[in-house]
């Protein structure tokens, strides 16, 4: 990334920069969260997105939320942490990564409640930092491990943005992308345009240009006709949440690729960290999909493109079936025909 997604400015009385994404790719300009009313709007607004980034923007809005409570004791001040970190969790239902982050924040000011209130918040701050910094040494190890399933010369077809936007720094899906072409692969990538919000045309093609990757863009409703025509050798998406038995949960339309794909044998990669699997659901029956507003679809962009009145179904995620995921790549290694017992031997 030629600018951090996400960073914590200055001390425990800091603030967010986060790079503003509703913007790109014809701005790149920060936006400041100094409160945690701005990081909820800024997570609900999709200025920060992308499940990892979430998760750390999450941490960074705990601090944010707790950085100037007066609490008489650590009592007090572990309720307050507690309204923060539900206020946060009403920002967006589907990527597990968000309510990750929250309950690691939970559990590290649960662990330190022996320790005076202005020690716990220096703590969390601590732990914030933390998340992001491991947060990029698990993307470049899920690079690592993906690579190999990267033929020299294969097209590979993305939806959405899994990469350095989406994460502290250079992302799940396309982690795999950027190593191929470290090591020299030759590689043309597909970015379906991602309707309604075009996170592949905006930030996916503005990354991968920027990594002087070969990229075409391409509407969401080509890539059947972009596989029949044999430019596609492999796909690659990020996750959102993963349940047990592998059901992924990515951006609307993610599903449709996986049988596009299936149809052309063409294997279907997930990337992902071990914090977007939720191992206490069993499927993707139980993860909650996110619906959106109608503006988004019938005025995107600010231009009208649908009559008055008309109704609108705008869900922002679907669930991808294991059985349609050829493997999953985690920063623990690759999880191949994902099943409960596959990923648990993979994932500990
Ligand atoms: O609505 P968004 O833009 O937050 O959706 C993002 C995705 O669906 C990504 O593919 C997913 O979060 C993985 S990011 C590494």
């Amino acid at each position: 990334m030629p600018l951090p997604t996400i960073e914590w400015e200055g001390d425990i009385s800091g603030r967010v920069r986060l790079i503003d994404q509703t913007l790109l790719p014809t701005e790149l300009k920060f936006v400041y969260c100094e409160d945690i009313k701005s990081m909820w709007h800024a997570i609900k607004t999709l200025m920060v997105r992308g499940a990892p980034a979430i998760g750390i923007a999450a941490a960074m809005g705990v601090v944010l939320g707790i950085k100037d409570i007066h609490a008489k004791n650590t009592d007090a001040f572990l309720k307050e942490l507690k309204q923060a970190t539900t206020y946060l969790g009403t920002s967006r239902p589907t990527a597990v990564n968000l309510f990750w982050g929250l309950a690691r924040m939970e559990r590290v000011a649960q662990e330190n409640k022996g320790k005076s209130v202005q020690e716990i918040k220096e703590i969390l701050l601590h732990e914030a930092l933390k998340i992001q910094n491991e947060d990029k040494v698990i993307c470049r190890q899920i690079g690592e491990n993906g690579v190999g399933l990267i033929k020299d010369g294969s097209g590979i077809l993305t939806h959405c943005n899994a990469g350095g936007l989406a994460t502290a720094d250079y992302g799940t899906a396309l982690a795999v992308l950027f190593k191929a072409k470290e090591q020299g692969k030759r590689i043309a990538v597909y970015a379906d345009e991602t309707r309604p919000l075009l996170q592949g045309a905006r930030l996916t093609a503005w990354e991968l240009l920027h990594a002087v990757i070969d990229v075409t863009l391409i509407c969401d409703s080509m890539a059947a006709h972009v596989m029949k025509l044999g430019k596609v050798q492999c796909v690659i998406v990020g996750a959102d949440r993963i349940a047990a038995n592998g059901d992924t949960a990515n951006k609307i339309g993610t599903f449709g690729v996986s049988i596009l794909a299936k149809e052309h044998g063409i294997p279907f990669y997930v990337a992902a960290p071990v914090s977007t699997f939720d191992l206490t659901i069993k499927s993707g029956d139980e993860i909650p999909i996110e619906e959106r507003s109608p503006e988004e679809i019938t005025n995107g962009f600010g231009k009208k493109t649908a009559p008055e009145g008309i109704k609108v179904f705008n869900p922002a995620f679907d669930v991808t079936p294991a059985k349609n995921i050829t493997a999953i790549i985690t920063e623990k290694g690759v999880i191949q025909k994902p099943s409960v017992e596959n990923i648990r031997r993979i994932l500990g």
